[in-house]
Parts: structure tokens; sequence; C-alpha cells
């Protein structure tokens, strides 16, 4: 999917993310364990969001210098106003940004999957902090809306094995399942998530399921 796409989506999603984004806050707290007790004193969220995961890092890195880095400008100003403390904000896609200095930390929460060529970015931004935690979806994601529907061409998660090739000091995976009434309930989720379906089945094949469709998150957590 084109970069200037999913920025658009974000965009228009970022006022109603918080309202569905219930797993992806699970995912931050778990993302919080993988944390040891090292002194941070920088921060830098990939991909923040509204900002989810540096809430959750506040509580336990409070005297922080935090970063805010999103493709999406409103996602950006909602995390600012969120926090409660002063940020800096990057308003760019991380994939192609030149980040000039170094973080202590470097987190990411559910935003890789988005990139074109998350293990390259993965490798790049080892070298602009002491610490790289991430989690990311994997390939083996929405297996039973896969079975049903043609899944669009543009979500290209990982497989376990590319993701393992960064060769992660600390991993696991874990499961989320949320469960929607029936495609329009599916496609209604995704949109305020900012997940745009653009191309998809024909709409006559898709009103025909009005069956409950559950959507499997199978995240890989890792510390680099
Ligand atoms: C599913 S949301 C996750 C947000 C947040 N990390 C959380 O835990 O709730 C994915 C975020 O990644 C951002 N994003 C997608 N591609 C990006 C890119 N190339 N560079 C920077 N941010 C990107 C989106 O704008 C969106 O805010």
């Amino acid at each position: 999917m084109l970069k200037e796409q999913i920025k658009t989506c974000f965009d228009n999603a970022a006022n109603t993310y918080d309202s569905v984004a219930e797993i992806q806050r699970k995912s931050a707290k778990v993302l919080m364990d993988f944390l040891d007790d090292r002194k941070i004193s920088s921060i830098i969220d990939i991909g923040c969001g509204t900002g989810n995961v540096s809430l959750e890092l506040y509580k336990k890195y409070p005297d922080a210098e935090y970063t805010f880095c999103d493709i999406s400008e409103n996602m950006l100003r909602i995390a600012a106003e969120k926090f409660p403390k002063a940020s800096k904000q990057i308003c760019c896609d991380a994939e192609n940004y030149e980040f000039d200095r170094s973080y202590d930390l470097a987190i990411s929460n559910l935003s890789m999957q988005w990139f074109s060529e998350a293990e390259k970015f993965i490798e790049r931004i080892k070298t602009h902090c002491k610490l790289l935690a991430f989690s990311t979806l994997l390939n083996t994601s929405f297996e039973s809306y896969k079975k049903l529907f043609k899944f669009p061409p543009t979500f290209k998660y990982p497989t376990l094995d590319e993701i393992l090739k960064i060769t992660p000091q600390q991993y696991a995976i874990k499961r989320y399942a949320i469960e929607l009434d029936n495609f329009f309930g599916v496609a209604r989720y995704f949109k305020k998530l900012g997940a745009c379906l653009k191309s998809h089945d024909n709409p006559s094949k898709l009103a025909s399921k009005n069956s409950p469709i559950i959507l499997e998150y199978d995240i890989f957590f890792a510390v680099v």
C-alpha cells in the first residue's frame, strides 16, 4: 500500500482509534514486560499512534525525554495532547527518515507491519538506540478472516522465519482475538483503527456473509 494511503487512513482514524484499540493497548502492556531495570533517559516511540505505549512507559520512566514519531500528523497531535508532559514530535515515514541522534530506548508497538521492509528498518534503527523493543503482526494473523474473504494483497505481514533473522535477544508470540458481528462489523472496526481495506472481494459476496467473524492477532514481541 502506498505510504500516502496509509497516512490518510490513519489521519482519518485518529479520533476513533482509541475506541477500538483494545488489543493494541494489551500489546503495549506486554511490551513493557520486556524492559529490564536499566536507566532510560530518552525514548522514541515509532508509529506512536495516539500514544498508548508512551503512556505505559511514562508510569515507569516519568523523567525520560519522549519523542513521538508517526506518519500521521493527526495521530501525533492526539498523542502529544494526551501525554502528561511536553514531548518532541517527528512527523515522517520512519522507514525513510534520517534519524540524527541516538535514544536509550526505541519502542514500536504494532506499527512495523505497515512498513515495506521492516527487517531493514530494524537493522537501521538499532544503530540509533541502545535498546529496541517492538511488536508486530505475523502472517498467521486473521486466518479465519482470510479463509472467508480474499485478503487485501497490501497486508503482507512477516513470517516468523523472516522476523527471526533480526536475531532478537528475547522474543515471545501471543495470540489475541476479537469477535465482530459480520463482515460489515469488521470493515467498521478496521476503519476506526485506520487499517484501510481498499482492494477487496466484491460487495455482493461480502453482504451474503452475515455471520460472526473472529479476528486473530498473532503478535511477535521482541527486544533487540
Ligand atoms: C496500529 S497503529 C499503532 C499505534 C500505537 N503504537 C499503539 O500502540 O496504539 C500503527 C501506527 O503506525 C503509524 N505508521 C504506519 N506506517 C508508518 C511509517 N512508515 N512511519 C511512521 N509511522 C507509521 C500509523 O500512522 C499508526 O499511527
